[in-house]
């Protein structure tokens, strides 16, 4: 996510610092964005000068002090929500306060991100989808102490510079698509798990029945497993609905390091 996010923001004309890691996960980075970029071309989305001018708009570091002087931060790091508190306080340190600080998180509340940091109504959740530079929509989150401006920068950074399509939500865990779609997916893990249909099937049946791009299962993989099982567990958290439940093979797989396409096997083998 945090890949396609610096992509579409330099396509956009931003110049970009992303922050990774370690090495390994600057040169992660840089390969996905190539890569990505190279597919924009060969579609013929994009230019070749502007392929150029956008690579020549990122700057990779592995030290965050590396932002300081920065108009906005994105957070995208793992969903961990120790993890997000600690790179908000560190962000709060090193960004001048007029800028706003943006977290991706899918499931922790913006208002605990906020609540580490001095200036809480500069913290604001945009939640991007996968793949962002494909997919148009943002959603904007407001916690109880996100102020009106921190809210008018941040949707007009995702609309009119990134020109993406918008929606607002409540803090409350899911959002509003993933409060919706999350429950969905489970189901149909759930559907799989009891022997009720084939992945094939279920992938199949939502595909040719409803005219949804992809199947639930190959959705699952696409999100990521511990993505779901921390976006099922935050929901569960907040309104016990038991619709919100892991299924154990979902907690199983994500346990067995089987996460998905980002690990190249998930329900499907991506490997090769
Ligand atoms: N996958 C999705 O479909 C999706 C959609 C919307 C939002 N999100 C959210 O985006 C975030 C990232 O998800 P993802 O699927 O890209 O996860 P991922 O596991 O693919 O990537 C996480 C990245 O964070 C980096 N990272 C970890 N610790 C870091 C640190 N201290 N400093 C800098 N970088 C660090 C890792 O090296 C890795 O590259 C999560 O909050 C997730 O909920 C994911």
């Amino acid at each position: 996510m945090g890949s396609g996010i610096a992509e579409v923001c330099a396509r956009s004309g931003v110049d970009v610092t992303v922050v990774e890691a370690d090495d390994t996960g600057i040169a992660r980075a840089q390969a996905a964005i190539e890569r990505s970029l190279d597919r924009a071309v060969k579609a013929g989305k994009l230019d070749a000068a502007d392929r150029e001018a956008a690579a020549d708009r990122l700057a990779f570091t592995t030290s965050l002090a590396d932002v300081e002087g920065s108009d906005a931060a994105i957070e995208a790091v793992f969903e961990n929500e120790e993890l997000k508190r600690r790179v908000f306080k560190r962000l709060d340190e090193a960004l001048p306060d007029a800028a706003f600080l943006a977290s991706n998180t899918s499931s922790v509340p913006i208002m605990k991100l906020g609540a580490e940091t001095t200036h809480p109504g500069r913290v604001v959740g945009l939640h991007f989808f996968n793949p962002v530079p494909v997919l148009p929509l943002v959603e904007v989150v407001r916690s109880i102490m996100t102020s009106d401006e921190t809210i008018e920068r941040a949707t007009s950074f995702a609309e009119e510079t990134l020109g993406k399509t918008t929606i607002h939500s409540q803090d409350r865990a899911g959002f509003v698509v993933n409060a919706l779609l999350i429950p969905y997916l489970l189901s149909a893990i759930r559907m799989y798990e009891s022997g009720f249909a084939s992945k094939e099937d279920i992938d199949e049946g939502m595909m040719k029945g409803c005219a949804h791009p992809m199947g639930p299962l190959q959705l699952a993989d696409l999100i990521g497993l511990d993505t779901l099982l921390a976006v099922s567990e935050s929901l569960y958290e907040e309104f016990r609905d038991p619709a919100s439940v892991a299924p154990a093979l979902l907690n199983r797989m994500v346990e067995a390091g089987l996460l998905g396409r980002k690990s190249g096997r998930g329900f499907y083998d991506y490997a090769g």
